[in-house]
């Protein structure tokens, strides 16, 4: 066997192994997880579907542990270690003990301050040493990556929890209880600065609502056009439960979302959402990237460490941010 024959063996044998880690440990970390919010929900009584029944957006069915640990483990195998760049082999291990503790417990923020914090939780990412212990894909952690390249998987997701934030919605929006928090800390931050009152307009959208929304942008707009402006259904960070589409609100009145970006409440938002663990996802002058127009409304949660990260790395886009190809179309 030549020399370079046999790095390429042990080169293959070493992703190999990675794979295997990182199926084992994506299992572990669901189990705890599901186990988690299994018990929050006895806890909360909607073990008889009384609070699930409160409204007709929220459907959150806690499917079986095998079923979720099944689907993380095959969306693992099919797509996230092979698209990671392989670690230099003296770097800084990233699957500590103590993130790999953290993953297990299914809190988000957690992995990322146990990692040492967004910044060295991006780069574990993007050099590829978070390969055996971190996914992109998987739709349940606030970190999850959706774009035009990257759909939702399974591409039917459902969060297994969705809260009403107490941040006024018109339309009774519901987002995963880490990004409802921050949005009522984001609202909350802005009044307090005197800049007005925030409402969202827009949360958790499911699949089907997705279709809904989908299809009558393309039927007022022509399908090229709609797709600059609203995602494909199983395409929308909105499915995730993590995006909040903002409004600005004064003398109990709200505007549009195609208005936020003209008000106070839209300026204070792209100064200052990154302190909330949010992110603006559509920014000016990425379209070439994201695939769609500037949406200064579409916060994107992602928690606070990454979400400071991302600023004070000067991002535009999530995609950068992670060292992704730009999607700015479906093909
Ligand atoms: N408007 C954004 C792109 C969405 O539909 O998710
Ligand atoms: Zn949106």
């Amino acid at each position: 066997m030549s020399d370079e024959h046999a790095r390429r063996v042990q080169r293959r044998e070493r992703i190999a192994a990675r794979r295997r880690r990182a199926v084992a440990t994506i299992a572990a970390s669901f189990a705890a997880c599901v186990m988690v919010v299994a018990g929050g929900v006895m806890a909360a009584g909607w073990v008889d579907g009384s609070a699930a029944s409160e409204t007709s957006e929220t459907t959150a069915v806690i499917p079986s542990l095998t079923t979720i640990v099944e689907e993380s483990i095959e969306g693992i195998q099919a797509s996230a270690p092979d698209s990671m760049p392989e670690p230099e082999d003296d770097a800084e291990p990233f699957c500590t003990p103590a993130v790999r503790d953290a993953i297990a417990t299914g809190d988000a923020e957690a992995v990322v301050v146990a990692a040492g914090g967004g910044e060295a939780f991006r780069s574990g990412v993007v050099d590829g040493r978070a390969s055996d212990c971190i996914s992109l894909e998987h739709p349940a952690w606030a970190w999850v990556v959706v774009n035009k390249q990257r759909p939702v998987e399974p591409i039917d997701y459902e969060p297994n929890s969705l809260v009403e934030p107490e941040t006024f919605s018109p339309v009774g929006g519901h987002l995963t209880p880490a990004a409802a928090t921050a949005l009522d800390e984001l609202a909350s931050a802005a009044r307090e600065a005197g800049v007005g009152e925030i409402a969202l307009e827009s949360g958790y959208r499911s699949h089907d609502m997705q279709v809904t929304t989908y299809d009558a942008q393309v039927g007022a707009l022509g399908q090229a056009d709609a797709d600059l402006t609203s995602a494909r259904p199983g395409y929308s960070e909105h499915q995730l439960g993590l995006a909040a589409d903002v409004v600005a609100c004064a003398d109990g009145s709200c505007g549009t979302i195609y208005d936020v970006g003209a008000t106070p409440q839209g300026s204070w938002v792209a100064e200052n959402a990154w302190k909330h663990g949010w992110i603006v996802r559509y920014e000016e002058g990425t379209t070439d990237t994201t695939g769609y127009e500037p949406e200064p409304w579409h916060l994107r949660y992602v928690g606070q460490e990454l979400a400071r990260a991302y600023s004070e790395g000067g991002y535009a886009t999530y995609e950068e941010f992670f060292g992704l190809s730009a999607a700015p179309s479906y093909e």
